[in-house]
């Protein structure tokens, strides 16, 4: 079973998105096991207390690193070879290819951080440090649930239709899915490209790949 521990000041985040749907049904089948563990109960002072203010001033709060890196520490003792990632605006993007390549592991550690952001030395405690785009989260749980689901859709037996990892590997290769239609055949005056409806399979190939490739080359 894959495994992924998240450390975090905020654990009931991640109840609502992971009983639903793909997640929910991966958890349910034994497939992945999902801990979030709170950093507040590494702290040691008699206020739990997990930041302070930073040195040289400025504003905001930072992710003090004793407590951060006892949870680390925890989280490395319950999966000795685990692979720690820090959610950080600052981090190397986060991609499909990387899901890709934590699906080979036995599982992942995901730090998320709140306030301004952590105290730089705790970056020494982590193996990667990952963004999910140019722009600032109120802090890194949405970021590892996003790098979460990305991973566990991505499992072995977890979606039902073995094209769907094919179709994965375009979006790999920086080329976007193809356009999709369902019924009614015509919606409000639009209708459904004809070749869609032709039962001609390898021009429907064909089309969809030529459609892709546009779409890509528009977007990028
Ligand atoms: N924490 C705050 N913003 C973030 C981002 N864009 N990616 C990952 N972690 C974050």
């Amino acid at each position: 079973m894959f495994y992924a521990q998240i450390l975090t000041l905020f654990p009931e985040f991640f109840d609502s998105p992971l009983s639903c749907s793909i997640p929910k049904r991966a958890i349910e089948a034994g497939i992945v096991s999902v801990d979030a563990i709170q950093i507040r109960d590494f702290a040691t002072d008699k206020h739990h207390k997990v930041d302070d203010s930073p040195y040289g001033g400025g504003p905001g709060m930072l992710m003090k690193p004793e407590p951060v890196v006892a949870s680390i520490r925890a989280a490395r003792d319950r999966h000795p070879d685990t692979h720690v990632v820090m959610l950080t605006p600052s981090g190397a993007r986060f991609t499909q290819a990387k899901a890709l390549e934590f699906t080979e592991k036995s599982g992942i550690t995901l730090l998320c951080g709140r306030y301004e952001g952590f105290d730089e030395r705790i970056c020494d405690y982590v193996d990667e440090e990952l963004s999910l785009g140019d722009y600032v989260l109120s802090g890194g749980e949405p970021a590892a649930l996003c790098v979460l689901d990305a991973v566990i859709r991505l499992l072995p037996e977890v979606l039902g239709s073995p094209e769907s990892a094919v179709l994965d590997s375009f979006t790999e290769e920086g080329i976007l899915d193809w356009p999709h239609y369902t019924r009614p055949e015509m919606f409000e005056g639009k209708g459904v490209p004809e070749v869609l409806l032709s039962g001609n399979h390898a021009e429907i190939e064909k089309w969809r790949r030529a459609q892709a490739i546009k779409r890509s080359k528009k977007r990028v």
